[in-house]
């Protein structure tokens, strides 16, 4: 118990659709990730993994049940919830949502400075974050000047700049070719080795295989998961996940 990092209870989500009629898309659901953890979350359209990506990191409220973070429920009000996520939590969202009137390191930053008052370390960590990433040229480009690979990478570096405790990604390859899919994935890879938490949404395969832990979700509650064996090769990971997937009637 002691090493999990985020546990749901119950967790429940419906959408108000008009006075009398609502959508629940989360009935109740309980999950927990541990420390280190490089969780996947997959599941038709529509199955409730944005959701419920967005429920874990107090982006939506719930209706019921509770969240809690290293063991502390996540607070009710916007102004704690967003102190938590700046703080704790590090989101990649499927379309980059950068400010299109700031410059890539710009975008960084000012996620950066929402949480800490050292402008000088935050803008080092930056820079240092896009060299990282392999965008180190583009400080001064704007998001439209810039491939949609290099925009998600830039998502993720605003993402990593306040070391979150936890990084959650919707679909971060969604919309990237495949040699921009292949280093994003390997960007995750290597946080993941040094011991980062990750909770990623993807309905690829071959980016699934990345992670350890597969979460399948149908109408919004855990139908079964799936541990990806460490010792096979890329192409046994993938045909194996995609065999249990079929099964699961994915
Ligand atoms: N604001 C809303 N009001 C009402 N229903 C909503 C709202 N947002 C989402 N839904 C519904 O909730 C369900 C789950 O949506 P969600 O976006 O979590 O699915 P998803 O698994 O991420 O799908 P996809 O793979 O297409 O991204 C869907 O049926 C969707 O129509
Ligand atoms: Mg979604």
């Amino acid at each position: 118990m002691d090493n999990v990092i985020l546990r749901s209870e119950n967790l429940r989500k419906e959408y108000r659709l008009s006075h009398d009629n609502s959508n629940c898309v989360i009935p109740g659901l309980g999950l927990e990730i541990r420390k280190g953890e490089f969780v996947v979350i997959m599941g038709n359209s529509g199955s409730g993994k944005s959701t419920l990506l967005y429920l874990l990191s107090g982006l939506e409220d719930l209706t019921g049940g509770q969240v809690y973070l290293k063991g502390n429920p996540i607070p009710a009000g916007q102004k704690g919830k967003a102190i938590m996520r700046r703080s704790l939590m590090g989101f990649v969202f499927q379309q980059h949502n950068l400010i299109p009137s700031l410059t890539l390191l710009e975008n960084i930053l000012v996620a950066a400075f929402l949480v800490h008052g050292d402008r000088k370390e935050s803008k080092d960590k930056a820079v240092r974050l896009m060299g990282d990433l392999g965008i180190e040229k583009l400080h001064d480009r704007y998001p439209a000047q810039v491939s949609g690979g290099e925009q998600q990478r830039c998502s993720i570096a605003r993402a990593l700049v306040n070391s979150p405790e936890i990084l959650l990604a919707d679909e971060p390859t969604g919309s990237l070719n495949s040699s921009s899919t292949a280093n994003v994935l390997q960007i995750f890879s290597s946080l993941h080795a040094k011991g980062q938490t990750i909770i990623m949404v993807t309905h690829a395969i071959e980016a699934a295989c990345y992670g350890e832990r597969i979460v399948y979700l149908r109408d919004g509650a855990i139908v079964d998961e799936y541990g990806i064996l460490p010792d096979l090769t890329r192409t046994e990971k993938e045909r194996d996940l995609l065999t249990w997937l079929t099964k699961k009637g994915w």
